[in-house]
């Protein structure tokens, strides 16, 4: 028995007899005052929870801190679900407490601050009816364990006025969050070997770069001085829903899908998070703005052909400079693909325009058309804003500042008289897109990415370009643009479990 079934078989037994259970508590609070990493594990409130017909009890340790030296208390900490079974010997799913693997589902939005999660689902359900199980409620339900992290944002300020939670600190928290889960792997039921990171839109992007990133030097000063863990903080899977990645290259891929449109209807930038109300408002591009639009068109596709990379069946993801070319056709088939479950599942097409369906077959996609149907929602440029405008401006200010550019282009236009620009090491710890370029990265052996055909806050570019990625690091990688759906996440969980449950039981 080595020694990490001993503190389990130790667990389990404290369970079963109170007598043993005072005993193990006491040598807990001795290695507590030694290591506050290692909190009292005897505290904890069970809760049960339905999922379809059944009852789950689970012991919650909740607002468990990551790090020693926190900034933001609040955020830079963990709640962590384990059903009860696992205390007890049990079983879930045929995993054990020795082979769970853990969901570590981000509730971040918007690049906004997010507390570590609960069980509660908080997207609302349909009218009158009760919201579904949220993805950690399901994820135990199938035998995981539940470590849901909090984050720190764009919006945090001390009361000394300094920021924060500007980048890459969100990224940050969730690695000392990682750490803290194998620093604490000897005396806790899940296996740190088997980790499944979850998150939508910018907390997608947030799985996703945990996934890119493992290890990395990048890092490491921020965590030391926040009293992180040491050790290591890559995961085994990637679940990404509609990741707002690659932020350095997402205004070029937005003017290449959206090329020539001059109509948009934006969000009001106080909704950037997923989960709030949008307020809609329509606005026109300038004749200067198609212009500006032109030449990011342009280097877009210079910076497609510099990546090298392929699709899956090996042929090469280029662009020429008027935007036609192998990515273009590659998008298209996949939304090609998404058309055709849709029709196998009996939905009529026949109002796509932008469409070919005939037989029961998706013919063909006109890409342009699908683009001039779905229409743009942001201005150009999509994110890095002339006048600091947008939330990812703010995502990446400093501790003095509290918006900044992150692009040269955007730099070069802005209307800001004395605006900054991020550093590019800044730029690169953000983005899961460099990190996957960075042959030092531990990357996910498993990647999900998710992103829905009506989704317009980022160009399809990018999960695309995403995936490539991942697959060239020698990933495995399951992409999808599932049909109608808008930028949201967390849905369809069934599938996500059966893809996390296959990808778990395979050798890392
Ligand atoms: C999110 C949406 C955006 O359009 C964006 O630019 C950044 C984040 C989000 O929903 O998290």
């Amino acid at each position: 028995m080595n020694r990490r079934e001993f503190a389990l078989g130790l667990l389990a037994g404290m369970a079963a007899s109170s007598a043993s259970n005072t005993q193990a508590s006491k040598a807990q609070t001795v290695s507590t005052t030694e290591d506050g990493l290692r909190p009292d594990l005897t505290r904890y409130s069970t809760q049960e929870l339905k999922v379809g017909g059944q009852t789950i009890r689970v012991r919650a340790y909740e607002g468990l801190p990551t790090v020693a030296k926190p900034v933001e208390p609040d955020y830079q900490a963990l709640n962590l679900y384990i059903p009860e079974a696992y205390f007890q010997g049990g079983r879930i799913a045929g995993f054990t407490a020795r082979t769970a693997p853990i969901f570590l589902p981000n509730g971040v939005g918007g690049y906004m601050p997010a507390k570590p999660g609960s069980l509660v689902n908080r997207m609302p359900g349909p009218p009158g009816e009760a919201p579904a199980p949220s993805a950690s409620a399901m994820a135990l339900a199938r035998g995981f364990v539940v470590a849901a992290p909090g984050a720190r944002g764009r919006t945090l300020q001390a009361s000394d006025g300094r920021w924060t939670g500007k980048a890459p600190a969100a990224i940050v928290d969730l690695k000392a969050a990682v750490r803290w889960l194998r620093h604490n792997a000897d005396r806790l039921p899940g296996n740190v070997e088997r980790i499944v990171a979850n998150g939508t839109s910018a907390g997608g992007a947030l799985s996703a770069l945990l996934g890119a990133s493992g290890n990395l030097p990048d890092y490491e000063a921020d965590l030391r001085a926040l009293g992180a863990a040491p050790g290591r903080d890559d995961v085994f899977a990637v679940s990404a829903f509609c990741p707002i990645t690659n932020l350095a290259h997402a205004d070029e891929a937005y003017e290449w899908q959206f090329e020539g449109l001059r109509e948009y209807r934006n969000i009001a930038i106080s909704m950037l998070d997923f989960r709030a109300q949008r307020t809609e408002m329509i606005g026109q591009l300038s004749d200067a703005q198609l212009t500006l639009s032109g030449e990011m068109r342009e280097a877009f596709a210079a910076y497609v052909n510099g990546l090298g990379l392929k699709t899956p069946d090996g042929g090469p993801l280029t662009l020429e400079p008027n935007g036609q070319g192998r990515l273009r056709e590659h998008i298209a088939a996949l939304l090609q693909a998404s058309a055709q479950q849709a029709v196998d599942g009996g939905r009529d097409l026949s109002d796509s325009a932008w469409l070919r369906v005939q037989g029961g077959r998706v013919q063909s996609v006109d890409f342009s058309a699908y683009a001039r149907t779905v229409g743009r929602m942001k201005a150009q440029p999509a994110f890095d804003g002339f006048s600091l405008e947008t939330g990812e401006n703010q995502l990446f200010g400093d501790a003095r500042v509290d918006k900044r550019h992150f692009t040269a282009y955007s730099l070069r236009h802005s209307t800001v008289s004395g605006a900054a620009r991020a550093d590019a090491g800044t730029v690169k710890s953000m983005d899961a897109m460099q990190q996957l370029l960075d042959a030092r990265a531990k990357v996910s052996p498993h990647w999900r990415i998710r992103h829905g055909s009506l989704d317009r806050d980022t160009s399809l570019a990018v999960p695309t370009l995403l995936a490539a990625a991942a697959r060239q690091r020698g990933a495995a990688v399951d992409l999808a643009l599932p049909w109608a759906r808008p930028h949201s996440g967390d849905y369809e969980l069934d599938s996500l479990f059966a893809w996390a449950e296959a990808a778990v039981r395979q050798p890392a």
